[in-house]
């Protein structure tokens, strides 16, 4: 791990979200987990605004400093990430209905907050920036949506959804809350987006470019540690409650283990010829099971064989 990403996880707010995936003691096991109203305390403590951010330079660097190729390169997790964000802000209203305490529905509304300001955050990005020839937030996530991979449509309009459309109508049923929070939390925050941030905040700092975004990607990910611990906590009180819920776990983790390593690697990625921001898919992959493996030792589950290894 480069230095810059060492003292990234290191950071003290990254460190107070209680995140598994963060700590080394989640090895052992040994994690002491935020409860809800610490997580909410600690979500008020750590507010951001993307109207603060400044561009300029990274207009520059956009369009005179990276080349056409590697802007290509970059429109892959970027639009990953535009997308993602949208789809998830707009999932999580029922899986929030659908959480059993108050202190976890509480928690879930700032969660909504926290997923709609991500949007907004790559919105302005891409507008202050000039990405693509749309101006506004409906027509730009139809054209970078050309970038994206058919496991990405599968995993956020086929699996996520379908479970999120029966918590719509059936909230009383944990287990499909549990298969969805499986998905959405471990998955597609912990193990993906987390992933993908790592990476690309790694390469940017290395290659010195996009500060404006960097220091808001940094704020993004910040925020998602947040969302992985609330997620943690509950998987881990389901699982201590009944083996039932522990059986959602795995099983769902089974199920889209295929689809997420296919959403880590591009369309145009070539194995041995290629790099997704300066790193292999092999190095990205360890990264994802890492932190996977943690969390899931955290739940007091024993780790997926093979979870993304395809
Ligand atoms: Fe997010
Ligand atoms: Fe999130």
């Amino acid at each position: 791990m480069s230095e810059t990403a060492t003292q990234r996880t290191e950071r003290e707010d990254f460190q107070a979200t209680s995140d598994p995936g963060l700590l080394e003691s989640a090895d052992r096991g040994e994690v002491h987990l935020l409860t809800y109203e610490q997580l909410y305390d600690l979500w008020e403590r750590q507010q951001w605004a993307t109207q603060d951010i400044d561009f300029t330079q990274d207009r520059i660097d956009w369009h005179e400093r990276i080349p056409a190729e590697e802007r290509f390169q970059r429109m892959y997790g970027l639009s990953s990430f535009f997308i993602g964000e949208q789809k998830v802000a707009e999932e999580l209203g029922p899986m929030m209905r659908a959480a059993p305490t108050e202190e976890m529905r509480i928690f879930l509304c700032t969660q909504i907050a926290d997923e709609a300001r991500h949007v907004r955050f790559f919105n302005r990005f891409y507008d202050e920036v000039g990405v693509l020839e749309a101006t506004n937030l409906q027509d730009r996530l139809a054209e970078t949506s050309e970038h994206v991979n058919p496991e990405f449509d599968q995993l956020f309009d086929e699996m996520l959804k379908s479970r999120v459309d029966h918590l719509a109508r059936k909230p009383e049923d944990l287990v499909a809350l549990v298969e969805a929070v499986t998905l959405y939390h471990m998955v597609i925050e912990g193990m993906l987006a987390l992933t993908g941030q790592h990476f690309i905040l790694q390469y940017n700092e290395e290659v010195g470019t996009l500060p404006g975004f960097v220091s808001g990607f940094n704020n993004v990910a910040r925020d998602e540690h947040r969302h992985v611990a609330f997620g943690a906590r509950f998987l881990r009180e389901m699982a201590q409650e009944d083996s039932k819920y522990g059986d959602a776990i795995t099983r769902t983790l089974t199920e889209v283990a295929p689809i997420a390593d296919g959403v880590l690697q591009p369309k145009w990625y070539v194995e041995g010829e290629t790099e997704v921001m300066g790193a292999t898919m092999e190095e990205t992959r360890a990264f994802a099971m890492k932190a996977l493996e943690r969390r899931l030792k955290v739940i007091g589950l024993a780790p997926v064989a093979d979870a993304a290894a395809g």
